[in-house]
């Protein structure tokens, strides 16, 4: 249903395509959107990723080698802008989806400053090509700079305040909430002052397929398969609302083709859950679903550990606003996903153990001891 209500909806541009241009298509979230983009809409598309730590090129393998997907790939930094308005040029873009960012809270309080280089001064960088790319065209209706954000933005809820809205206060409390909050003022004075068309959506949580080890629920099934202590935060009642990848970019597709330039969308997945509850549950999947396991019972490996500095307690969101203008609410639940979840982590240790570099190893004792 939501795709043909895409298809009728769509703004497209005067040849009946659109030709988008995915920053940080070969992270997490948006190697799965490259994926949801072929298979609901098909046209063809260009990667800009720098393959920062969590990017990798064998999120896209699959696609990069079939001779019926249309997909560039380029290396390159979106602060590089020389590069931008190269490929906006070449490539005739007509909307950006912009994904790419420094995107994990604890690498942000180690070391904030490549948070601020490509969330903010990355962000401008595109906003301001793809400002000029507008203007040299005319300025035609059809163009769109999606701008990716994050719930976090809006700070933390005690356990009984409402789910945060679009209408919300922004109180960013950790160095890399602040780079995107940073980001989106960007995004907003872009459209407020020179009239750019762009949309911006804050998710929630995400959760599913190519997601980097060193989130909660990727870091909990790898350290499960390997026996190890599974790390979690202070008194693990910390709440968080979680969506399952492929929700989210849907979401993002029914914005994108049917939002109004100016725009912002709060999307979540009505799944609030505590992390001890989560981590537990995880436990029990893997219990479940996982042979041969190094340590049972797998819940002996749950170890409290020092809390994040600044940490938030909850987040949740209100997501009336796109259900009622868009006609889109999450599809998988989270006792669905979760499942899909494991799997193809179980499906897939040639996919994550290479991640489990020296560099990551470093990372993890940084963190963790
Ligand atoms: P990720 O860390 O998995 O991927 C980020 C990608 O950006 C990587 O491929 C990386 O190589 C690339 N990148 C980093 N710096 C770059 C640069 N300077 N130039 C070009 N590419 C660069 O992150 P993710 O979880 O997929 O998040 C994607 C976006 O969604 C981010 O903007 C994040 O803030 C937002 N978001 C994430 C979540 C979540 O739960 N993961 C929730 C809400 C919003
Ligand atoms: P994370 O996956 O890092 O996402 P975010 O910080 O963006 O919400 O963390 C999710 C929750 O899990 C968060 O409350 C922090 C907590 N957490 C742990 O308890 N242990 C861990 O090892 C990690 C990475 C996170």
């Amino acid at each position: 249903m939501q795709d043909v209500a895409d298809k009728e909806k769509l703004q497209v541009s005067p040849s009946g395509l659109k030709r988008p241009l995915i920053t940080g298509g070969a992270g997490f979230i948006g190697s799965n959107f490259v994926h949801y983009w072929q298979q609901h809409h098909g046209t063809p598309v260009v990667v800009l990723d720098a393959l920062a730590y969590a990017g990798n090129r064998a999120n896209l393998a699959d696609l990069e080698a079939d001779p019926a997907v249309a997909l560039t790939f380029v290396k390159g930094d979106i602060c590089d802008r020389a590069l931008v308005d190269q490929l906006l040029k070449d490539h005739e873009i007509d909307t950006i989806v912009h994904f790419a960012a420094e995107s994990h809270v604890d690498r942000s309080i180690l070391g904030p400053a490549p948070f601020i280089q490509t969330n903010v001064v990355g962000t401008f960088t595109l906003l301001d090509a793809f400002y000029h790319h507008w203007v040299s065209q005319g300025k035609p209706e059809h163009l769109r700079f999606h701008h990716v954000s994050t719930d976090e933005v809006y700070g933390s809820l005690g356990e009984k305040d409402p789910a945060f809205s679009e209408t919300t206060p922004y109180a960013p409390n950790s160095p890399y909430s602040a780079s995107k909050a940073g980001s989106d003022h960007l995004v907003r004075a872009y459209h407020h002052t020179y009239g750019l068309p762009t949309l911006m959506t804050n998710c929630s949580n995400n959760y599913g397929p190519y997601h980097f080890p060193e989130k909660l629920i990727p870091l909990t099934i790898v350290n499960i398969l390997l026996g190890k202590p599974i790390p979690v935060y202070g008194d693990g009642q910390n709440v968080r609302d979680w969506l399952y990848v492929e929700d989210h970019c849907s979401a993002i597709s029914a914005v994108l083709h049917q939002a109004s330039p100016g725009s912002t969308y709060n999307i979540g997945g009505n799944a609030e859950v505590k992390n001890l509850d989560l981590v537990e549950n995880l436990c029990d999947l893997m219990e479940e679903m996982a042979p041969d396991l190094p340590v049972h019972p797998v819940r002996s490996l749950i170890t409290f550990v020092q809390d994040r500095a600044g940490h938030d307690r909850r987040y949740a969101m209100d997501i009336r606003k796109i259900q009622t203008d868009l006609g889109w609410s999450p599809q998988v639940t989270f006792k669905e996903g979760l499942r899909h979840t494991v799997a193809w982590y179980l499906d897939h240790p040639d996919w994550w153990q290479p991640l489990l570099t020296p560099d990551y190893q470093a990372f993890y004792d940084e963190i963790y001891s």
